[in-house]
């Protein structure tokens, strides 16, 4: 074989290789650990209640509708599997800290209720209030990010105890000026 067909094979193998390895261990088959788009402006500025990041009741009403107990309809669990290790193909891995750690509480909640276009993951809003949706994300995240929880000001994971609640948007105050 000529020297540079020998070349051309051995990068079209490492190339092989690679692409196995993206699909191995840790992303759980799902690709390439890649950061979701933005929340758009309706979700971009909701957070997690205040206080709820180390509320345990919270947390256990999130399980309870995760694992369908508390309304059949909305079994999360049936693809993204009782221990976060998910049964259906293609369904997030929420154990997968690398890839949870990029989704901010707004990215989370607003896939809950919205879902992705193209894929089985469904838009739940019509059978969630947002209580429930951010009881979901509080449980999902306890399996990726335990005792941990998004802090807004930082935009970043912190130990959930250090979580400052942000004061929710306060509509501008009338121009004083009297335009
Ligand atoms: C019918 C199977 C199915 C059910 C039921 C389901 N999901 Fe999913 N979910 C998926 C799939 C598949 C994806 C991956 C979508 C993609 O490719 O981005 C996903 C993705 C997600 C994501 C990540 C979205 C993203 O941008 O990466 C979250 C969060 C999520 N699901 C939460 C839930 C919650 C909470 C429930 C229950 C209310 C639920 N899912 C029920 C299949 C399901």
């Amino acid at each position: 074989m000529k020297q540079k067909e020998c070349l051309l094979l051995a990068v079209a193998l490492g190339m092989g290789l690679s692409l196995a390895a993206c699909g191995g261990e840790g992303g759980g088959g799902e690709g390439p650990i890649v950061a979701p788009p933005p929340a758009p402006a309706e979700w971009a500025d909701k957070h997690m209640p205040a206080g709820w990041w180390t509320d345990a009741a919270k947390l256990e009403e999130g399980r309870k509708l995760y694992a369908g107990e508390t309304n059949p309809d909305v079994n999360c669990g049936s693809c993204h599997g009782k221990d976060g290790k998910p049964t259906k193909a293609g369904a997030r891995d929420f154990r997968v800290t690398d890839r949870m750690k990029l989704y901010s509480d707004s990215v989370w909640a607003w896939r809950i209720a919205e879902g992705v276009p193209n894929t089985k993951m469904k838009a739940w809003k019509s059978k969630l209030s947002e209580d429930d949706t951010w009881k979901l994300v509080l449980y999902e995240a306890s399996y990726g990010l335990p005792g941990k929880g998004w802090d807004a000001a930082t935009k970043s994971w912190v130990d959930a105890a250090s979580v400052v609640a942000v004061p929710a948007v306060v509509p501008a105050a009338p121009d004083s000026t009297g335009k």
